[in-house]
C-alpha cells in the first residue's frame, strides 16, 4: 500500500511496446481476444506471506514448473469485464465490484485463496490506466479485461494449493461473433451437460469451459453457432449457453430467464438487464423454462424473442434452435425489438451516452 492507502504497483515498462501507428492499425479491427496490450498485472499469494509482489510488467509468458498444480488439476478461475471509452475521451469500468465478488466466490468454490475485492478492482483499474491508449474509440469496441488466478504450487498430490498467481491481461475487442449482429442458431445439447447440482456451474472456472467444448464442437458440426445446455438431472430445463446467459421474451411483453440455482453462472449482464427491463416497466421472471415448452411457445407465437447475454457477447439475438429432438425458429428468425431496446439501454450507460442511474460506472480518468 502507498502512504495514501492506495495500492502501489512496481512498474516495469515494456521496452518493446507496440509503436503508436501499429497500435492504431490493430485497434481498427481487433476481432475478439486476438490482440493484446503491452502490459499485465501480476500478484502472488503464498500461505506464509499473503498477497504480495503486485506488479505492472511487460505482457510475457509465465514460466511455470511442469508439476505446477494448475496443469494437473485445473486449478484456475477467471473473470471477464470491459473498459469503455467515454464521449469526453475518459474511460470507465462497468460494475467491477460485481466481478470482484464473483471472483471471490469462484475462489471459495475451488478452495483457492480469496483475493480482497479492493485489490482485484485496483489491479484492473491500474492495468487500464497504464495501457489506456489501447482502449478503442470505434463504435461498439472496448478493452476486454481478463483477470485470472492459478494454483501455482509445485506438487502432484491432490491438495489445495498453498500458492497462487493472479494475473490480469487486456485485449481490445469488437464483436464477439464473426459477422457481427445476425441472430444465433443454437444447438440444444442432449448428450452433454455443463454443470450438475453441487458442482461448479456457478463458479467461473476454466474447467467448466473445458467441459463444454465437446458439446460446442458437436454444435459447430451441426452448423450451429453456440450450444444451449439443459439441466443435468431431468435434461429438461434450459440453463445457459457455454459463455452466456439466456432470456425469453413473450407476447405479453414479459421477460423470463432461468433462476440462479447454483448450476448457472450469475451473469452481471443478466443482472443488469433484469434491472433495466424492470426500469422499462417490463415484468421480468426468474423461473425455469422447459425445452419442450420453448419449442411449443416458439411455434404458437407466444414466444416472440430469445437472446443470449454476457460481457463478451453483450446482447445476442437467437433466431433458431436445433437438436436431435428439436428444431424451431423464434419469431421471424431475426433480431427482436426488446433485445434491441435492452442492448441499447445497457450500452448507452456503458459508453456514457445515458445517465448512470444505478451507479454502475467506475470512472478511471
Ligand atoms: N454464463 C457463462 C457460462 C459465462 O461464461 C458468462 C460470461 O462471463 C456469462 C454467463 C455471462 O456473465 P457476465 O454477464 O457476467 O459476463
Ligand atoms: C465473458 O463474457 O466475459 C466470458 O467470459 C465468456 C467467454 C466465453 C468469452
Amino acid at each position: 500500500m502507498g502512504s495514501n492507502g492506495a495500492l502501489t504497483f512496481d512498474v516495469e515498462k515494456n521496452p518493446n511496446a507496440v509503436p503508436a501507428t501499429e497500435r492504431e492499425a490493430l485497434l481498427q479491427n481487433p476481432g475478439f481476444g486476438k490482440v493484446f496490450t503491452d502490459h499485465m498485472v501480476t500478484i502472488r499469494y503464498s500461505e506464509n506471506t499473503g498477497w504480495h509482489g503486485w506488479k505492472i510488467e511487460p505482457r510475457r509468458p509465465l514460466a511455470l514448473d511442469p508439476a505446477t498444480l494448475v496443469f494437473h488439476y485445473a486449478l484456475e478461475i477467471f473473470e471477464g469485464m470491459k473498459a469503455y471509452r467515454l464521449p469526453d475521451g475518459g474511460a470507465t469500468l462497468f460494475r467491477p465490484d460485481a466481478n470482484a465478488r464473483r471472483f471471490r466466490n469462484s475462489a471459495e468454490r475451488l478452495g483457492m485463496a480469496q483475493m480482497p475485492e479492493d485489490l482485484f478492482v485496483e489491479s484492473c483499474r491500474a492495468l487500464v490506466r497504464f495501457d489506456r491508449d489501447w482502449i478503442p474509440s470505434s463504435e461498439g469496441a472496448s478493452l476486454y479485461l481478463r483477470p485470472f488466478m492459478i494454483g501455482s504450487e509445485v506438487a502432484l498430490g491432490m491438495k489445495p494449493s498453498s500458492e497462487f498467481i493472479f494475473c490480469a491481461i487486456a485485449s481490445p475487442v469488437a464483436s464477439y461473433f464473426k459477422g457481427g449482429a445476425s441472430a444465433l442458431t443454437l444447438w440444444a445439447s442432449e448428450n452433454f451437460t455443463r454443470a450438475a447440482p453441487g458442482g461448479t456451474g456457478a463458479a467461473k472456472c476454466g474447467g467448466n469451459y473445458a467441459a463444454s467444448l465437446a458439446a460446442q464442437a458437436e454444435g459447430l458440426r451441426e452448423g450451429c453457432d453456440q450450444v444451449v445446455f439443459l439441466d443435468a438431472v431431468e435434461r429438461r430445463w434450459v440453463e445457459e449457453l457455454g459463455g452466456m446467459n439466456i432470456f425469453f421474451v413473450f407476447d405479453d411483453g414479459s421477460l423470463q430467464t432461468p433462476p440462479l440455482t447454483g448450476t448457472i453462472l450469475p451473469g452481471i449482464t443478466r443482472d443488469s438487464l433484469i434491472t433495466l427491463g424492470r426500469d422499462m416497466g417490463l415484468t421480468v421472471r426468474e423461473e425455469p423454462y422447459g425445452m419442450d415448452q420453448w419449442q411449443k411457445d416458439a411455434e404458437s407465437g407466444r414466444l416472440r424473442e430469445a437472446f443470449a447475454c454476457g460481457t463478451a457477447a453483450v446482447v445476442a439475438p437467437i433466431g433458431k434452435v436445433k437438436g436431435r429432438q428439436h428444431s424451431f425458429t423464434i419469431g421471424d428468425g431475426n433480431a427482436g425489438l426488446i433485445a434491441g431496446r435492452l442492448k441499447a439501454a445497457l450500452t448507452d450507460i456503458q459508453f456514457g451516452r445515458a445517465p448512470d442511474q444505478h451507479s454502475w460506472l467506475d470512472r478511471l480518468f
